[in-house]
């Protein structure tokens, strides 16, 4: 298995004060005068149940909805063009186990039980290059503790990137936060599929632009 080389001392030291920080509740705050969609009810009623957090037009869950049948798949996107999309694009292929919701996923995701899913999936995050960006990447983030204890034990979080670093912050952060307990990482290293699972992975793919992927797995024993 590949890994990815440490994140720089300047990076690592920037994450430790994020998490330090960090106050989900208070973040939250923005989205308190916000309708927000519920999760549908439908998708409750599925043992199994994914969710693909910025899941652009939706590709990769209508092929998995449509493989299993008996599982439940949750994509949420807020862009105005993808998410809309994915959602009409969802209701076309009519799949009973398929559910889209067009909203920002943080707030959703922070309304979500602990050991709620089996796998989270999170293909191609927006990198956010500059160094002033920092905090909106995944292991920076207020909501990245939570998104671990909503894992089933036994349930994997899946991230993608064109970009070395935001795999190797990702696999820093999930080690080292302290408030993220018994997940270990089981794969980091380029991508298996060479179909391309999604329309970025397609494009760059197509492109010959290399793609890494990290899984990370709850190890936290059934209770
Ligand atoms: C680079 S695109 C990747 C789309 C898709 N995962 C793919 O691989 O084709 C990133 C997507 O994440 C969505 N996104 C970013 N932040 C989000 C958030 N907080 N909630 C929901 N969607 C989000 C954007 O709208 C965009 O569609």
């Amino acid at each position: 298995m590949t890994t990815f080389p440490l994140p720089e001392d300047h990076d690592t030291e920037a994450m430790h004060k994020a998490w330090a920080r960090a106050d989900l509740q208070r973040y939250l705050k923005r989205w308190e005068h916000t309708d927000l969609p519920s999760i549908p009810a439908a998708f409750h009623a599925f043992e199994y149940k994914a969710c693909d957090i910025g899941c652009g037009f939706g590709k990769y869950l209508i092929r998995e909805s449509s493989r299993h049948p008996d599982r439940g798949y949750l994509g949420i996107d807020k862009g105005s063009l993808r998410g809309g999309s994915m959602t009409r694009r969802f209701a076309a292929a009519g799949n009973r186990n398929l559910f889209g919701l067009h909203a920002n996923a943080i707030p959703v995701i922070a309304t979500m039980p602990e050991t709620f899913l089996d796998t989270i999936t999170i293909f191609y995050p927006n990198p956010w290059w500059p160094a002033k960006h920092r905090k909106k990447r995944w292991a920076y983030h207020p909501l990245l503790p939570k998104l671990t204890r909503i894992l089933k034990p036994g349930g994997t979080l899946l991230l993608t990137s064109n970009e070395t670093f935001y795999l190797a912050e990702m696999c820093y952060a999930i080690i080292h936060h302290p408030e993220i307990k018994a997940m270990e990482c089981t794969y980091a290293g380029p991508i298996g599929e060479t179909e391309g699972r999604t329309h970025f992975e397609t494009k760059f793919i197509e492109e010959g632009i290399w793609c890494g992927e990290v899984v990370f797995q709850n190890q936290r024993p059934r209770t």
